[in-house]
């Protein structure tokens, strides 16, 4: 789907790039000739995302970071650029998240996730956005949000409340800093089969119907997310900016659109209910 070298040039910092749907991005800009910065708090999937992608052939350095703290993430920016040289791309996507009926949330469950989602994607979009400034080559920055970050939603209130701010975080720095030549853009994925995600969101056997919710009738794959991260990130959509693209196979849509649910049914019933309908008018 795109040429071989179309990142060449490029190196981009993803953060909680060592797991999931990060890993999956990681891998694939290294394989389309990124040099590839990954920062997380174990370094463990560290070490074995930055080994995959260097036996592919690709550029890839890590460093251990919490981007709740900005002393750590100003180290972790120090030592990937002394590494790999100036980043030109950031991929906000470290998350945390879990299920908790709200009046069950203590003020330190509800303040970890802000300060992971929220305050975390400030504080790596601050300390390289000022660099970038400084140096006046401009970047592109992406976020990976949801889409309960406009909808909300029900038992995960402290990451719909912190998406939200992430999204606010994206379309304002869209306008503020267009003119140092950084984009800023997001991705809301809906539900997409990674064990950090499925592992905290998915209870019991929720999975099946989850997926009824799609149209698209299947979970997203990683490959489809890294794909389109791919094209936001590339010199062909240097006029994308502040733009929220959704991939979730219309699930957002369904779930709030008023009569979407007889999509469920089969659809020769679903049509003969409708003719009997008109019938009977
Ligand atoms: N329900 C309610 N409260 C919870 C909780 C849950 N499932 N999990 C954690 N908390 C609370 C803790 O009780 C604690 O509050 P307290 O001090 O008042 O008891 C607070 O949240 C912090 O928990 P702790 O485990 O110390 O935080 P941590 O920094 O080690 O972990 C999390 C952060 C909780 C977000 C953890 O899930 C995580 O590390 N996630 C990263 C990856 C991830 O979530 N990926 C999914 C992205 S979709």
């Amino acid at each position: 789907m795109f040429s071989a070298d179309l990142l060449a040039g490029q190196t981009i910092l993803i953060t909680g790039g060592g797991t999931g749907l990060g890993r999956a991005m990681a891998l694939r800009f290294a394989g389309l000739g990124a040099k590839v910065g990954i920062c997380g708090r174990r370094p463990d999937p560290l070490a074995a995302t930055v080994a995959d992608i260097r036996a592919a052939g690709g550029t890839a350095a890590s460093a251990m970071c919490d981007v709740r703290d900005p002393v750590s993430v100003k180290m972790m920016v120090d030592s990937l650029e002394a590494e790999l040289g100036p980043l030109t791309g950031l991929v906000n996507n470290a998350a945390g998240n879990f299920l908790s009926a709200a009046e069950d949330l203590s003020p330190n469950a509800f303040d970890t996730v802000i300060k992971i989602v929220l305050n975390g994607t400030f504080h790596t979009t601050s300390e390289v956005g000022r660099r970038w400034i400084e140096r006046k080559n401009g970047g592109a920055i992406l976020s990976i949000v949801t889409t309960y970050a406009w909808m909300g939603s029900a038992f995960v209130l402290p990451s719909a409340c912190a998406k939200a701010g992430v999204l606010a975080m994206t379309r304002s720095l869209a306008v503020e800093w267009a003119t140092y030549g950084i984009r800023s853009n997001a991705i809301a994925p809906g539900p997409f089969p990674t064990d950090g995600a499925f592992s905290r969101l998915m209870a019991g056997d929720i999975e099946e119907q989850v997926k009824k919710q799609i149209p698209l009738g299947r979970f997203g794959r990683p490959e489809e997310l890294a794909d389109l991260a791919v094209y936001m990130m590339a010199p062909g959509a240097s006029y994308m900016n502040g733009e929220c693209v959704v991939l979730d196979g219309g699930e957002w849509l369904k779930t709030g659109q008023e009569f979407g649910h007889y999509t469920d049914f089969d659809r020769g019933a679903v049509k003969q209910i409708f003719q009997s309908m008109k019938r009977s008018r």
